[in-house]
């Protein structure tokens, strides 16, 4: 069935885009793992080159973890982990092609990866930066908001997280909950059209 014959809702785009916003501080209001298995089967139906899917995925919720993660990050960014009810670590496996026969069986797609670790590479973080927006987006979708950060040290990340899957590699970290209104700042300008954009 096809349902793409409308536009969503103007409350819809608000909820996904308009108003949404990256959030520094958390309420005290707890997610469930129910409501993060329901942002990875939104997530999953996204979009990934040959149906890679190369995003594995830590997400940080018990105090022990948290103070794992929140040692890793930048100064700025420390007191947000500790405080935020779940903070997604968002890796990417180097290796996901191992993954490609059952992920896209209609063809050998494993093969275009062996031996082409800058293909893998190059594949990996891109699909895996796709990935990490379509949580935030899942996310916003289900009622949820969602704190992107970059600043942290990688080596630590993949040493606290992923020290037993070496192939495993962070891409970024996102927390996710209940945003705190007074904790963002005001909106940053956003260009018009014309500012980044050309129709050739
Ligand atoms: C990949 C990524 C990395 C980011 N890293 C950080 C960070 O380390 N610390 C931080 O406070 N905000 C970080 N941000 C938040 C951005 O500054 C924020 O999303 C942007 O200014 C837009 O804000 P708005 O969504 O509230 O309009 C990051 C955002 C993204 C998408």
């Amino acid at each position: 069935m096809q349902f793409h014959d409308h536009a969503l809702s103007a409350e819809a785009l608000a909820q996904l885009f308009n108003e949404a916003r990256s959030y520094n501080g958390w309420l005290d209001k707890p997610v469930s793992d129910e409501q993060l298995h329901a942002i990875w089967d939104l997530m999953k139906m996204a979009p990934t080159s040959a149906n890679m899917q190369p995003a594995r995925i830590v997400w940080v919720k018990s105090d022990e973890a948290k103070a794992k993660l929140a040692a890793c990050v930048m100064e700025g960014n420390r007191a947000k982990v500790l405080a935020a009810p779940v903070t997604a670590v968002i890796g990417y496996d180097i290796d996901f092609h191992e993954e490609l026969p059952w992920l896209f069986p209609h063809t050998d797609a494993k093969s275009w990866f062996e031996g082409n670790e800058a293909g893998r590479e190059e594949g990996a973080f891109r699909n895996s930066s796709l990935q990490g927006a379509y949580l935030m987006l899942a996310a916003r979708a289900l009622g949820l908001d969602c704190g992107p950060m970059s600043g942290f040290d990688p080596a630590g990340v993949n040493a606290a997280f992923f020290a037993e899957e070496p192939r495993y590699r962070v891409n970024f970290i996102c927390s996710v909950g209940y945003g705190d209104p007074a904790s963002i700042f005001e909106r940053s300008p956003r260009p018009e059209f014309a500012t980044f954009n050309r129709i050739a």
